[in-house]
């Protein structure tokens, strides 16, 4: 099969971890008679130094002609402490989410023995936790009206949903239930918030064509105590844009390294995969960081944007095989410290 891929490795460590996924990307396309062809664009600061746009026009539309997108990371610490900052890298990621349409974004959590002592949680608690998080991308908070009184001493952020944007996104959840253990749980505040109670309603109205599916209904607060408590019980969580952020970070403490972590974002035109884990900047140009998350959101464009389930399976098992030996980057293991260039050569020879 030939596809084209849209590769933004954006800042910090970015262009270091995607390195590493286009090397595992190749070798797949080698080993299964594929062609990848990979175009680079333009995002974020280092897209503000050049064209002074966080997203250019030129990086959309590549985007858009692509058969999916790679992307790195996002951020550079000198705007961050500067709340003055006009232009930040930020609003790229944003304004690109929302102008693919990447309303569900997909984070799976999961463990793996050979590192599970990673993590600060205790093993019985942590092992073999496999869940998902669909968090819905382009709504809620991050897009709603925003803005300062007059005097500037008050301000506000809006967060409003639409039926339609909860019943595109929930489908999305649903039916990737049917496909796992039938567990679908809907993460929201309904005792506060109106929008979180339209969620409820509208999830509720879908459950009935959904009856193999088990639904139940958690309070934020709450799952953000359950996720650590009894993380195995979880199978896929719904939720809305600004609590999927804050969740998918506390449930990164699972796996023991944000590092690993991988996400697909799912558009109507195309579909993004990328880390979870920041630009990093502190690592930059070291060659330290881990690459797995990215080389695992590979893993997850093969599977979900071209349909290749045994190469990404063959990504997936060479990860694995490869953390088995005691390799990683310093985040994961004591045993074989590799670079991360040297992580993601190990990790294409296994396949
Ligand atoms: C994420 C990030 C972004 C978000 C930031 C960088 C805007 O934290 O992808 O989770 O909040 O969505
Ligand atoms: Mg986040």
């Amino acid at each position: 099969m030939k596809r084209n891929i849209a590769l933004l490795p954006g800042d910090g460590v970015g262009p270091e971890v995607t390195a590493e996924a286009v090397k595992v990307l190749k070798k797949i396309a080698e080993n299964y008679n594929h062609e990848f062809n990979f175009t680079e664009g333009l995002i974020g600061g280092v897209a503000i130094d050049k064209f002074g746009n966080p997203f250019p026009k030129e990086t959309e539309e590549l985007c858009l002609k692509s058969d999916a997108i790679l992307f790195g990371a996002i951020g550079d610490p000198k705007y961050d402490n500067d709340p003055k900052a006009k232009i930040r890298p930020e609003q790229g990621l944003l304004a690109m989410r929302k102008a693919l349409g990447l309303y569900a974004n997909v984070r799976p959590i999961f463990t793996y023995d050979s590192i599970i002592d990673k993590s600060p949680l205790k093993r019985e608690i942590i092992q073999g936790v496999d869940f998902v998080v669909i968090r819905e991308l382009i709504g809620g908070i991050y897009f709603g009206k925003r803005g300062r009184g007059e005097d500037g001493n008050s301000a506000y952020d809006t967060c409003s949903y639409t039926k339609e944007e909860i019943r595109r996104v929930a489908k999305f959840a649903f039916e990737l239930s049917m496909r796992r253990r039938k567990l679908l749980t809907l993460v929201d505040k309904a005792n506060v918030l109106e929008t979180s109670r339209l969620w409820r309603e509208t999830v509720q109205e879908m459950s009935k064509d959904y009856l193999q599916v088990t639904v139940s209904y958690m309070f934020v607060d709450n799952a953000s105590m359950q996720i650590i408590k009894r993380p195995s019980e979880f199978d896929v969580i719904l939720t809305e844009n600004m609590f999927g952020d804050i969740l998918t970070d506390e449930a990164s403490v699972i796996t023991g390294s944000i590092g690993m972590l991988p996400s697909a974002s799912i558009g109507e035109k195309t579909s993004l995969y990328e880390p979870i884990h920041g630009s990093y900047p502190k690592a930059a140009g070291k060659n330290t960081a881990n690459p797995i998350g990215t080389i695992l959101s590979a893993a997850m464009m093969l599977e979900y944007s071209f349909g290749m389930k045994e190469e990404a399976q063959a990504v997936r098992s060479a990860v694995k095989k490869t953390l088995e030996q005691g390799y990683g980057t310093k985040d994961i293991t004591k045993t074989h410290v590799l670079s991360t260039s040297d992580l993601g050569d190990q990790i294409s020879k296994m396949i």
